[in-house]
């Protein structure tokens, strides 16, 4: 059994004031039996998030690290960081940081490796741009992305990762894949890392579906049995917003 997880991703919203605030109105609440609640925010707030979920079940990410321990990288955050702050999880390769900010796949794979180094989950996102759906390589984005993503893990390592797919065309526009066309995906992605470290890890890998999730379409996602959870931009900045999103994935 694998245990849902819902992840809100803050992207670059909220001061230290507002997110502890937030804090003090999802605790309890944003907190469910059998599901996982993570909150990823920018860097600034980091510190104050872990405090405030001290005591809860929340967990807490980041949105990005550099994938060196550290060294003359101007402007940038390393593993060993996030660990020493207290981090759980860390999103790697959003679609934003891919288009806006030149990340690769080879820079999200040493990123991953990153993580497991100091101790942090990779959230993964893969996920096509409308003009690669439109010419049928849906899949084979979504292929080329998490095996380049997930190259030279150890088994043990690649069980513990999430992906979360996320059609770029669904981010932040209101429009979403249907249910079924993310199971689709999500089902071949999962048979991707079946043929890459075999079933028993496949079986374990959480994958979500992101873009454009709401409370009132959480549940259809969630009653497709490969789809493990949704990772939430949008939706997530509001605490009763955040909240259904946690329960919907009960
Ligand atoms: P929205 O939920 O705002 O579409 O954003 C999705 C996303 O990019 C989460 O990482």
């Amino acid at each position: 059994m694998r245990t849902p997880i819902i992840a809100g991703n803050w992207k670059m919203f909220k001061t230290v004031g507002e997110a502890t605030a937030f804090i003090q109105e999802v605790k309890g609440k944003a907190e469910v039996d059998g599901v996982e609640s993570v909150i990823c925010a920018p860097y600034t707030s980091l510190p104050a998030l872990i405090q405030a979920v001290k005591d809860t079940t929340l967990k807490v990410g980041a949105q990005n690290l550099h994938w060196e321990d550290g060294g003359a990288f101007t402007g940038e955050i390393s593993g060993a960081m996030l660990k020493d702050l207290g981090v759980d999880y860390v999103i790697i390769g959003h679609s934003e940081r891919r288009a806006y900010f030149a990340e690769t796949d080879e820079n999200v794979n040493k990123k991953v490796h990153a993580a497991f180094k100091h101790g942090l989950l990779p959230i993964v996102c893969v996920g096509e741009s409308l003009e690669e759906r439109e010419a049928g390589k849906t899949k084979d984005v979504c292929r080329v992305q998490t095996e380049a993503a997930l190259q030279g893990l150890s088994a043990e390592q690649a069980a513990q990762v999430v992906v979360a797919y996320e059609p770029i065309w669904a981010i932040g526009t209101g429009k979403t894949s249907t249910a079924e066309d993310a199971a689709d995906v999500i089902g071949y992605i999962r048979e991707r890392i079946s043929a890459v470290f075999g079933g028993e890890v496949a079986g374990k890998v959480r994958i979500q579906y992101g873009g454009s999730v709401k409370p009132n379409n959480i549940r259809e996602f969630m009653q497709k049995e490969d789809i493990d959870g949704a990772l939430v931009g949008g939706a997530s900045l509001e605490p009763a917003s955040y909240v259904q999103l946690v329960e919907g994935a009960r």
